[in-house]
């Protein structure tokens, strides 16, 4: 049993707009807007790292929970990009924050770290003497983007979303899986702990995707995980008043809501103003919801993501802030 108590964001200084993008490859925003719905993207700079973004989101959400660092059990960072191997990601806020009581762990589930990062949460919120656990979904995609292919960097976005999870009543269902066969649709090659430390295969770190592929998967996945959600919640698709979803593409996310029969404006969408920022996606978006005071007490909540591995996860929850 577990709720969200407490929501935070932090983005990079540096926007990017689709009109620069047209000086690094051949795109054009019009091109970038019609396939995707992004308009612009934040870009980290080189001071700007996956950590220091976590931190900052980690900061307000403890803010918006209303406790301290020192009350926290866990952290739990979903990131395909940690700044190091080790420490990790995790450990490395931990002790900007001086959360000295929580036990700190990374976990890869590329877009979808997010759920996956609820769905551990609320398991450990299981145990007895444990109250709370901070997740934080933070990105510097553009760190392994190639910008030399406009398949994939018109895409990506760097930024990090948090939340913080108490014991009790709130998530009413989680549904989580992968399909490891189609691994090589969305890929960093051969980025083995081998290459990086011989410094060997940079170009093969990048991110290279296969893009109809993910497409096919996500239109199918997104709206069968969020019906699975449902059901474990034991809830219909109706009675929810928001849906969350990982922000990849307009295009994904229209396709859900018409396979499952809901009006596009229950669906949050940010992709114009952050790209697709992987596992950090579906947190800023929920914190931009809190924020804006979009969620009222009692609203059924859904998040749902998809992303490499691939991987997906939708949650249904009831909002208690
Ligand atoms: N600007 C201009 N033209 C482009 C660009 C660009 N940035 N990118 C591709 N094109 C061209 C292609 O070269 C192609 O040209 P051709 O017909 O002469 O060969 C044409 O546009 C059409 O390309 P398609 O790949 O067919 O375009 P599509 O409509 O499929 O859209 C897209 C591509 C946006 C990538 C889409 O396939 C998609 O969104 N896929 C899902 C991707 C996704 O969500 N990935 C994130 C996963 S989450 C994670 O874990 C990170």
């Amino acid at each position: 049993m577990a709720r969200i108590i407490g929501t935070g964001s932090c983005m990079p200084r540096n926007v990017v707009t689709n009109k620069s993008m047209e000086s690094y490859v051949d795109t054009s925003d019009e091109w970038i807007v019609s396939r995707t719905g992004i308009k612009e993207r934040y870009i980290s700079e080189k001071d700007e790292n996956t950590g220091d973004l976590g931190y900052g989101a980690a900061v307000e959400a403890l803010r918006d929970a209303g406790i301290g660092p020192m009350d926290l059990d866990y952290i739990i960072v979903a990131t395909t990009t940690p700044h190091s191997l080790v420490p990790n990601t995790s450990c490395y806020i931990q002790g900007k924050l001086g959360a000295m009581n929580a036990a700190c762990f990374d976990i890869n589930a590329a877009c979808t770290g997010f759920i996956y990062g609820l769905e551990i949460a609320q398991s450990l919120l299981n145990l007895k003497d444990k109250e709370y656990v901070l997740v934080i979904g933070t990105e510097v995609l553009s760190k392994i983007t190639d910008f030399g292919d406009r398949s994939t960097c018109v895409l990506f976005g760097d930024g990090a979303g948090a939340a913080v999870l108490r014991k009790g009543e709130g998530i009413l269902g989680i549904v989580t899986g992968a399909d490891g066969t189609k691994g090589e649709c969305l890929s960093t090659g051969d980025f083995a702990v081998s290459n990086i430390l011989a410094g060997v295969n940079e170009s093969k770190n990048l991110i290279s995707m296969d893009g109809k592929e993910v497409y096919k998967f996500a239109v199918n996945i997104l709206p069968l995980a969020l019906e699975k959600a449902l059901e474990k919640s034991d809830m219909k698709a109706e009675e929810l008043d928001h849906i969350i979803p990982h922000q990849a593409n307009v295009r994904i996310i229209e396709s859900a809501a018409k396979r499952l029969h809901l009006p596009l404006d229950k669906f949050y969408m940010n992709i114009e103003r952050t790209g697709n920022t992987s596992a950090a996606s579906i947190a800023i978006a929920l914190d931009e919801m809190n924020k804006k005071g979009l969620l009222k007490m009692g609203d059924k909540v859904s998040m749902v993501g998809f992303g490499g591995g691939l991987t997906y996860g939708a949650i249904c929850m009831e909002w208690t802030m």
